[in-house]
């Protein structure tokens, strides 16, 4: 692991240890330390989904997307813990694709947190096995388009305005425009290229 993101993993262990700081969405056998989930919670508590019982885990069958293999929130992540988006999602070596962390990674807190989800509980098996989890893309562009995150990022352009409100989903879907029509609007807008070949690898 990085010395950078072991750092930060360990800001958060020293912030989820805090009571004060928590709400209750956290259960009491996930962190030693914790006080009574009732002493830390705001009152806005109840308007959070989902339930924070692990056995009442709900399925993501109702809610707009893929169904993954694992229940997982960036609501919970992103939004709750406040992880930043790149803790998880690294860039590759070029910059152009970022990356979905493995269970392993995921297992640096779930060895010890939530272990009894029925969801952590099969994250455990993935990480054991060694197998890849095989979350469902959600946005994926066919393959005779070129895109780099690393140029569009350095424009200072922000994850949200290409995949909306992630830190609030439960579960993501595609809820922004990446067509053809998507990409052109904005290269419009900020007049960056639109010849066919900038996203075109024409005569090959
Ligand atoms: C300019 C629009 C844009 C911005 C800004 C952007 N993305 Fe993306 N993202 C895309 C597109 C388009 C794809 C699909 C790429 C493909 O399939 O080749 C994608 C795919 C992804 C993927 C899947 C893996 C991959 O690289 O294909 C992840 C994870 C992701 N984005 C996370 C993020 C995060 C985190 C940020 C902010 C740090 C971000 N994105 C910023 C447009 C954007
Ligand atoms: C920095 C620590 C941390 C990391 C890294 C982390 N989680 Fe979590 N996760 C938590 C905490 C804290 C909870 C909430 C536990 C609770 O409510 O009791 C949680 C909850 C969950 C749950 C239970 C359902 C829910 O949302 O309450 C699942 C499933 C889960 N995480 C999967 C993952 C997966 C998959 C990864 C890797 C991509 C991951 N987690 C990475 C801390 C982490
Ligand atoms: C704890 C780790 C974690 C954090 C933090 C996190 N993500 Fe993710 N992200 C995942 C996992 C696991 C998936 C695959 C499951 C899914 O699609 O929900 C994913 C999927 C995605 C995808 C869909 C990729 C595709 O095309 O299939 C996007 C876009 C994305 N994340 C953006 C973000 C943004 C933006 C943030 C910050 C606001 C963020 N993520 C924070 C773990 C994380
Ligand atoms: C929110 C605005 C925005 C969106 C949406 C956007 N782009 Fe861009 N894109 C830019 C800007 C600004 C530049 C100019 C970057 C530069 O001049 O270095 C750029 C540059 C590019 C380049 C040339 C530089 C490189 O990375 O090789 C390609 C290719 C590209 N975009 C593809 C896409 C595709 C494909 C999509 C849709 C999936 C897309 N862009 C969506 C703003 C955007
Ligand atoms: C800024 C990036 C960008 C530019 C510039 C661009 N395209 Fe595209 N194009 C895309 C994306 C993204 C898709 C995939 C759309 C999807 O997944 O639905 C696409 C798809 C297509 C397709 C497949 C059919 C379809 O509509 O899905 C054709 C044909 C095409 N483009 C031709 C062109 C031509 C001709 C030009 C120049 C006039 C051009 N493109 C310029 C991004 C671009």
């Amino acid at each position: 692991m990085d010395a950078w993101r072991m750092f930060a993993l360990l800001a958060l262990m020293a912030f989820w240890t805090q009571p004060a700081l928590r709400t209750s969405r956290i259960s009491t056998e996930s962190v030693q330390t914790s006080a009574p989930a009732s002493a830390a919670a705001p009152a806005q508590n109840s308007a959070q989904t989902p339930s924070s019982t692990p056995t009442q885990n709900p399925t993501q069958a109702h809610l707009p997307g893929p169904v993954q293999p694992i229940p997982f929130s960036h609501k919970q992540h992103a939004g709750m813990l406040k992880l930043p988006c790149e803790f998880c999602h690294v860039p590759s070596r070029s910059g152009e694709t970022l990356s979905i962390p493995r269970a392993t990674f995921c297992m640096q807190c779930h060895q010890t947190m939530a272990t009894n989800d029925p969801g952590v509980q099969k994250l455990a098996n993935y990480a054991q096995s060694n197998n890849p989890i095989p979350w469902v893309r959600v946005y994926e562009l066919p393959s005779f388009v070129s895109f780099s995150h690393k140029t569009h990022l350095a424009q200072g352009i922000p994850c949200q305005q290409c995949h909306g409100p992630v830190a609030d989903r439960v579960q993501l879907f595609k809820e922004t425009d990446i067509s053809m029509a998507g990409c052109v609007n904005c290269h419009r807008e900020k007049k960056a290229n639109i010849e066919c070949n900038t996203c075109h690898i024409l005569d090959q």
